[in-house]
């Protein structure tokens, strides 16, 4: 038994009071994520201990305190109270893994600012829809990325701020573009952190459904309460481990498990900003001596792929705990890494909008591969019927996974989209959108999704966003998005296109719309194949039969198409 105890005592005895207890925090207190992430663990007398391993894109490694990063969040949150931002004002993150970004967050949140991430990657379409959405009041990015925030800034009239974090002097600022070095400001030993609550708002995620713009996940402060946690128990981060979380910030992971719960907890956290290969994850997990490792299924396969020899080629005997999350975890993968790395990869499952893990394998548990595992403990899960949203009474059936409202790090709201929150509950419970059953033994086995969203490499891509980027092509008269299988990726982007008259379909054409699709869309949601047809299915009311083409392309049984074309 591991030394957090067994899961069914957990299970048996929780409360969310134990963690609230571990924290000092009393209903009613005033809770700062970034003050429990740094000052506190100062406090604690542990402000020596290094918080920070971090190694860019040539190799530069550098190294932080607990000391440190409260003095940089300090830094950059006066900073920013002093250039006018006040609390529950957006502030989007727009910057690689660098470090910047990671004090900056804590640094938005010691002000009572709401942090925006933003994947770098995103293209002008993607960056501004979010930004617009928001009412994005600052934004802080980095040289490399200013053409983009340039090209949208005129439609966004809310946008008072460019922060510039590696300004170099070569080329004249424009207009609300202001540089900010951090190791030029003068740092600030102390800071009146903001006197937030717990439902205070925090963080604002963005995340894809199947119709309409992203939605902006609204959490609040006392989402530590359910990150720390989790941490603690399922990533089972011990006082002496050294971390890595390979996601990046902009995603939730890369901030609930990669800044908060890890630094709330006061563990000695590495980040690589570099782009992925066998060789080089080996080589840093060699190099810092990583214990725990929460990773994604698709780095996994990438893995596999690189084969064993990579993984000979280094001691990685530092290694003790392996978890994966974002898409299914086949079991293959985790077969694998028992046998290469000596343990598995231990899946979890939880979602932008839960905030933190809601289902995983738990240290002492016994794996069943291909299995997501258990509901952590005080959280209440079901599969439901979709005909009636009542749980199954027997196991084994598929339906909707579920969760009884009420845990700390649940989103509170969709930004400016309170209906659209409201229909993601059902007869008292919030549905994930996802399927999956249960076996006798009370492990969860994830079926697929219960929408046209699609989860490539771990990315939740809307088939609308692309669709729509497709339709603003001179040639495109239609498209249909839907995923095709990957071996890697497990799904990947597909578009069917109908041309408009007179378009002529030639290597060209597709050259032309991808190209032009690609200032629109973040890398990850390019369809790796877009495929010329002379019309789409359709429904009688005349919408496009998403299914009946994603089907296709898995060799899927398509059943009886008279009733597809009666769906409204
Ligand atoms: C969706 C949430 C919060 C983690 C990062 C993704 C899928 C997540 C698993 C898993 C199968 C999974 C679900 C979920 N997903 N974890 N262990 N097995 N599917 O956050 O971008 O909000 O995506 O990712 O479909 O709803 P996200």
């Amino acid at each position: 038994m591991s030394h957090i105890g067994s899961y069914d005592e957990r299970v048996k005895n929780f409360s969310w009071s134990i963690s609230e207890k571990e924290l000092d925090y009393k209903p009613g207190d005033l809770i700062n994520i970034g003050w429990y992430c740094t000052d506190r663990i100062c406090e604690q007398g542990k402000g020596d201990k290094t918080a920070f391993i971090w190694e860019g894109m040539t190799g530069e490694e550098r190294r932080y305190t607990f000391h440190d990063i409260r003095r940089a969040s300090n830094t950059i949150g006066a900073f920013l109270k002093n250039q006018g931002i006040r609390p529950e004002d957006r502030v989007c993150l727009f910057l690689d893994r660098v470090p910047e970004l990671y004090f900056g967050f804590l640094g938005i949140l010691k002000i009572g600012a709401i942090a925006q991430p933003l994947f770098s990657a995103f293209g002008d379409e993607a960056l501004l829809v979010r930004m617009k959405d928001a009412q994005t009041k600052a934004i802080i990015t980095q040289r490399k990325h200013i053409a983009k925030v340039r090209r949208i800034r005129d439609q966004l009239p809310w946008l008072e701020h460019i922060f510039i974090v590696d300004y170099d002097g070569k080329h004249p600022l424009q207009e609300k573009e202001t540089a900010f070095a951090l190791d030029r400001e003068k740092p600030v030993e102390k800071l009146d952190v903001y006197s937030t609550q717990a439902e205070s708002p925090s963080v604002l995620h963005y995340t894809s459904g199947t119709t309409g713009q992203p939605k902006g996940v609204k959490h609040v402060h006392y989402s530590l309460i359910s990150q720390y946690l989790t941490s603690k128990w399922v990533l089972d981060l011990h006082e002496d481990d050294i971390y890595w979380c390979t996601a990046d910030p902009g995603w939730v992971t890369g901030t609930s498990y990669g800044i908060i719960g890890p630094w709330s907890l006061g563990i000695t956290q590495c980040v690589l900003d570099k782009g992925f290969s066998a060789e080089a994850w080996y080589a840093f997990i060699e190099k810092h001596k990583i214990s725990v490792w929460y990773s994604a299924p698709t780095a996994i396969r990438s893995l596999m792929k690189a084969g064993e020899e990579a993984v000979k080629k280094h001691d990685l005997s530092s290694l003790r705990h392996l978890t994966s999350v974002g898409e299914p975890l086949n079991a293959e993968a985790v077969i694998w890494s028992e046998k290469v790395f000596g343990l598995p990869f231990l899946d979890t499952y939880w979602q932008t909008e839960t905030g933190s893990i809601m289902i995983s394998n738990y240290p002492d548990m016994r794996v069943k591969p291909g299995s997501m595992g258990k509901p952590f403990p005080g959280i209440e899960a079901a599969v439901l019927d979709p005909a009636t949203h009542e749980p199954f009474k027997e196991p084994g059936k598929i339906g909707l996974i579920a969760f009884k409202p009420g845990w700390p790090a649940m989103m509170r709201t969709y930004w400016n989209n309170e209906e659209t929150y409201r229909a993601k509950f059902k007869n008292g419970w919030y549905l994930s959108g996802d399927r999956s059953s249960i076996d006798k033994e009370g492990y969860f086995w994830f079926t697929g999704r219960d929408d046209d969203v699609i989860n490539t490499g771990g990315h939740l891509v809307s088939p609308f966003e692309v669709e729509s980027a497709l339709l603003e092509h001179e040639f495109v008269a239609e498209s249909a998005v839907v995923s095709k299988p990957d071996e890697v990726n497990m799904e990947v982007v597909k578009a069917f296109i109908t041309l408009k008259p007179g378009v002529e379909t030639n290597d060209d054409t597709e050259l032309k719309i991808m190209n032009f699709i690609r200032k629109k869309l973040s890398p990850l949601a390019m369809p790796q194949e877009i495929e010329f047809v002379d019309s789409l299915p359709k429904t009688r009311s005349g919408k496009i039969m998403r299914r009946l083409l994603h089907a296709r392309e898995w060799g899927e049984e398509i059943g009886d198409t008279s009733t597809l074309e009666n769906e409204e």
